[in-house]
């Protein structure tokens, strides 16, 4: 039976049987693999085992499944979502794709995670464009002075596309998407949103929010695995695209000539959907496994994930306060994500030692550019909290080992 059914409530981990930290933090880097994720893949592989080629149509077909599920994510229709191999490729087919005139401008964010920088970067090399930075730190807090720097920058022209993450990778910050999409389209530019960060635990609707294009990695918060994401393309924007990364699996009924006579041809064309990112060979047990968690999310819905996520962090930002530890989550609440960054308190060991010290004591956390990063999902349950705190307690007595 595809998809299979499952049972998920919120702060209940029992899909993660063998998951070894007693308080996974780290949905922000990579999340850890569920029954049902593994169920999935192993499925996939079962029907390979068993029917080598019969298995790939019946596969090719569920993913319009997961295409949906993606898609009911996100507020979008199924057919303004294709599938890539990562965010970062996500990126750099717009970037390719986009019908650039030379002296275009990208304004993108200093401090943005790479992924939504680079790829821009190349672009502006092979297109003739230019990229420009805005800082990310004045998008924090109530001045506004962010916005205002990215409308007068839209006001003194050229600018095509602005370039954000939905929620920034080391400190947590929820960017203001929505207005920020209408500066862009105000001043005739168009919004590319990395929501890796965001998608499956915060309540995120792009047609709500006007974003034109979004890429978002399955490993993280969509709860699947390294090698898959999704990309949206907003409908109005898709016959704008110059497809200059299709392939074969790109075009209109890409696979007639593998089952019929006189079908092979050259001169299809590509396919005026998202989907034409999908230009061969699809990674079926990534896929598989990306649908079971997507389902899993869906039926918990985004809104109650969220609710829940920031009913843990709100208890542990306080605990931590308390304890001297410089919280970087921000006082407006729009502005709050799923992560909770923190410098460590005077006195503590540095942060390597530290994060250590937490791992050994059955709590996962990371460290981006030296910051302690928290980042609770749907299966963290709230009475979580309390122990992490005692954990983070040991290490800043300085225990040497962690208790029996
Ligand atoms: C904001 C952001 N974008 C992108 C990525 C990763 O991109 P990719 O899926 O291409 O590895 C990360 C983290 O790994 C991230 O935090």
């Amino acid at each position: 039976m595809w998809p299979p059914s499952a049972s998920v409530a919120l702060g209940d981990r029992s899909l993660f049987p063998t998951l070894s930290a007693r308080a996974y933090l780290a949905h922000s880097a990579i999340s850890p693999a569920s029954s049902l994720v593994q169920g999935a893949v192993q499925q996939v592989m079962d029907d390979y085992a068993r029917l080598g080629v019969e298995g790939f149509m019946p596969w090719l077909e569920r993913r319009e499944g997961l295409r949906e599920a993606l898609a009911k994510l996100i507020g979008a229709r199924a057919q303004d979502v294709g599938l890539v191999a990562n965010t970062t490729t996500g990126v750099s087919t717009i970037a390719l794709s986009l019908g650039w005139r030379p002296g275009d401008v990208i304004v993108v964010l200093r401090g943005e995670f790479p992924t939504n920088v680079t790829p821009w970067q190349r672009a502006a090399e092979l297109f003739d464009l230019r990229v420009e930075f805005l800082d990310v730190e004045d998008f924090a807090g109530s001045s506004g002075v962010g916005l205002e720097r990215l409308e007068a920058r839209l006001k003194a022209g050229g600018v095509r596309l602005v370039a954000v993450s939905a929620v920034q990778f080391q400190t947590g910050l929820r960017m203001p998407v929505q207005a920020m999409s209408a500066l862009a389209h105000a001043h005739g530019a168009e919004l590319f949103c990395d929501a890796i960060q965001a998608v499956g635990v915060l309540d995120f609707d792009v047609r709500a929010l006007g974003v034109d294009y979004l890429a978002a990695g399955s490993h993280k918060w969509l709860m699947g695995l390294e090698g898959c994401a999704m990309l949206y393309v907003a409908p109005e924007r898709v016959a704008g695209l110059r497809p200059n990364t299709a392939g074969w699996l790109s075009h209109e009924e890409p696979v007639s000539f593998l089952f019929a006579a006189d079908e092979l041809r050259y001169d299809r064309p590509i396919r005026q959907r998202a989907d034409f990112v999908e230009v061969g060979a699809a990674p079926t047990t990534l896929l598989a496994a990306l649908e079971v968690s997507a389902r899993a999310l869906l039926q918990l819905g985004t809104p109650a994930i969220e609710a829940h996520v920031h009913g843990y962090l709100d208890r542990l930002d306080a605990g931590l306060r308390e304890r001297g530890f410089h919280s970087l989550r921000s006082d407006v609440p729009e502005q709050r994500s799923a992560i909770l960054s923190l410098r460590l308190p005077e006195g503590a060991p540095g942060i390597d030692a530290f994060k250590a010290g937490l791992y050994e004591r059955g709590v996962s956390a990371t460290q981006p550019e030296g910051l302690l990063r928290m980042a609770p999902h749907w299966p963290n349950a709230l009475g979580e909290v309390e122990f992490v705190l005692e954990a983070v307690d040991e290490v800043l007595a300085g225990a040497s080992s962690p208790p029996k």
